[in-house]
């Protein structure tokens, strides 16, 4: 295997990207603005509103992205009043770096706080008649989206408050409920999630956040599998060899072990974002670029995966966790020395998994997902091998190796789309070498700017667009395939053998066996 990184050589392609849109249309960056809204976020103490909310919130003001008549009102536990929210939410913007003074003061007079137990009806009261205050007061117009930025133990307290306050009714404006993953943490308990949040909510009002979907390189997929003539006819079993979908990480557990240590990264990561990717990847094109439309698709795909046979878990799945090591040559501790986690703990910070669509497109093709934590770089990468050539005209220089043809399409670091090609190095002398056609869409659309997927989410919520949010039964099914494979896993852990958990360097590239897994990655 080449060394992880080591680019082939890269030659310049003749090509570039008009950022015009055709015709002269609208601005490509922003959709038309939204109608007037509170935006309530539920949580707006922790961490999650701090470091990616609070943030997308002022980034897309900035942008003159948000309605005129917006109120952001911060509620949770924590006792504050308006002022101390500013006040935080200024440190957030501060800590999370792009600060727009003049921005801010404009933002900071529709920023409100409500205080909040989620258990307290009452408090919900309060919550509905405040909002009704700032209707009149901010001209929000009675439209309200509710962000649960709270740990998921909260979700269906926070919801069944709301609708006991009448706040899912929708009869003034619109009511949304925007949640975040975990959605469960197997199929019993997602089920059960549900049947609480539609006790008052129905499935058009929910929002269930994927922010993988909201990447612009993500989002890019189905425009260059439907957008483009010549990679369908090629998006099939006759011609492509294997997938692999991977999200590498640096960043160890931090200050999640709670959650973590009862996650792993199958729950984690695997059950949402690698899901996701796949789908993404092998649906069929839909009838239309509608939610409904796009999201029926998405379903046949999992609806097509094949259950996992306990027999192969060995050959078809390597989990990991990470050891001691130094990483960029700082040493960090391994997984079980991190704040919170048991010093036994058998959590998979490490997956490599096989899996198989069984339909007529993909039958027989591998699918290989891969995603840890302290690995040597971050890198989130979809890579479509194709078939090697049927026949070698190159043999006697090559031998039989002629590298198959690649399409990576780079997620992170970067934003760019490669095929890799074999080209003749220039010479008398016929002389074959791996290159690689790379467009970069970040180089090509500067000085443009991206929407960063949680503005992304945000404004989609806020327009009423579902198409990047997971529908339910996408979720049963992803969880209908992942709960008997984590449940082996962990039946094995329990045992206190973990002897399927492979150990890995924190700052390696993953176990030995999961990368072998997935060698066309790099
Ligand atoms: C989150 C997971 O959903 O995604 C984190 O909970 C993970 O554990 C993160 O670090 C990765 O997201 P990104 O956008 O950095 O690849």
């Amino acid at each position: 295997m080449p060394a992880p990184g080591a680019a082939p050589t890269d030659f310049a392609p003749p090509i570039s990207f008009d950022p015009a849109p055709p015709g002269g249309g609208p601005s490509c960056l922003l959709p038309p603005r939204p109608s007037p809204c509170a935006l309530v976020i539920f949580g707006a103490s922790g961490d999650l509103a701090a470091r990616m909310i609070l943030p997308a919130v002022h980034a897309l003001h900035r942008h003159g992205a948000l309605p005129q008549g917006l109120a952001v009102l911060g509620a949770a536990r924590t006792p504050w009043g308006d002022e101390d929210f500013r006040a935080h939410m200024r440190r957030a913007l501060e800590a999370a770096g792009g600060m727009d003074g003049p921005a801010w003061e404009a933002l900071a007079p529709r920023v409100f706080y409500q205080p909040l137990d989620y258990a307290d009806p009452a408090g919900f009261a309060a919550l509905a008649a405040r909002l009704d205050a700032l209707d009149a007061g901010a001209g929000t117009e009675g439209n309200r989206l509710f962000y649960l930025a709270t740990p998921p133990t909260v979700y269906a307290e926070a919801a069944r408050g709301l609708g006991a306050a009448g706040l899912a009714r929708e009869a003034r404006g619109f009511s949304r409920l925007v949640v975040e993953k975990p959605f469960g943490r197997d199929l019993d308990s997602a089920r059960a999630l549900d049947v609480a949040l539609h006790e008052h909510f129905a499935e058009h009002q929910v929002f269930r956040i994927d922010h993988y979907l909201a990447k612009e390189t993500v989002q890019n997929i189905l425009l260059l599998r439907f957008a483009n003539a010549i990679f369908e006819p090629l998006w099939n079993r006759r011609y492509v060899a294997s997938v692999t979908c991977a999200a590498m990480e640096t960043l160890g557990v931090g200050h999640r072990a709670g959650y973590y240590e009862r996650s792993g990264v199958l729950r984690d990561m695997f059950q949402n974002h690698m899901m996701q990717l796949l789908a993404l990847v092998a649906m069929e094109p839909p009838p239309a670029f509608d939610a409904e439309a796009v999201r029926d698709e998405k379903a046949k795909v999992y609806r097509a995966l094949r259950p996992f046979d306990p027999a192969r878990l060995a050959d078809d799945l390597v989990l990991g966790q990470y050891g001691p090591g130094t990483p960029g040559g700082a040493p960090v501790p391994g997984y079980r020395r991190e704040p919170g986690v048991a010093p036994d703990s058998a959590t998979p910070t490490f997956a490599a998994m096989r899996l198989w669509v069984d339909n007529w497109r993909w039958q027989g093709v591998p699918f290989h997902l891969l995603s840890g934590k302290r690995l040597r770089e971050k890198l989130t990468r979809i890579v479509v091998r194709f078939r090697e050539v049927p026949h070698s005209l190159f043999r006697h220089i090559l031998g039989e190796d002629i590298g198959a043809n690649r399409l990576i399409l780079d997620i992170h670091p970067g934003n760019a789309v490669s095929l890799t090609m074999q080209a003749k190095l220039p010479g008398a002398r016929l002389c074959l070498q791996p290159a690689t056609m790379r467009f970069d869409f970040d180089a090509a659309r500067a000085p443009a700017r991206a929407l960063d997927a949680y503005e992304k989410v945000l404004l989609d919520c806020m327009l009423g667009d579902q198409t990047l949010f997971w529908r339910q039964d996408a979720v049963e099914q992803c969880w209908g395939f992942l709960t008997p494979v984590l449940e082996r896993c962990e039946a094995c852990g329990a045992q206190g053998s973990p002897a399927e958990l492979h150990g890995y360097a924190a700052g390696s590239w993953g176990p030995a066996a999961g990368l072998e897994m997935v060698q066309e990655l790099f």
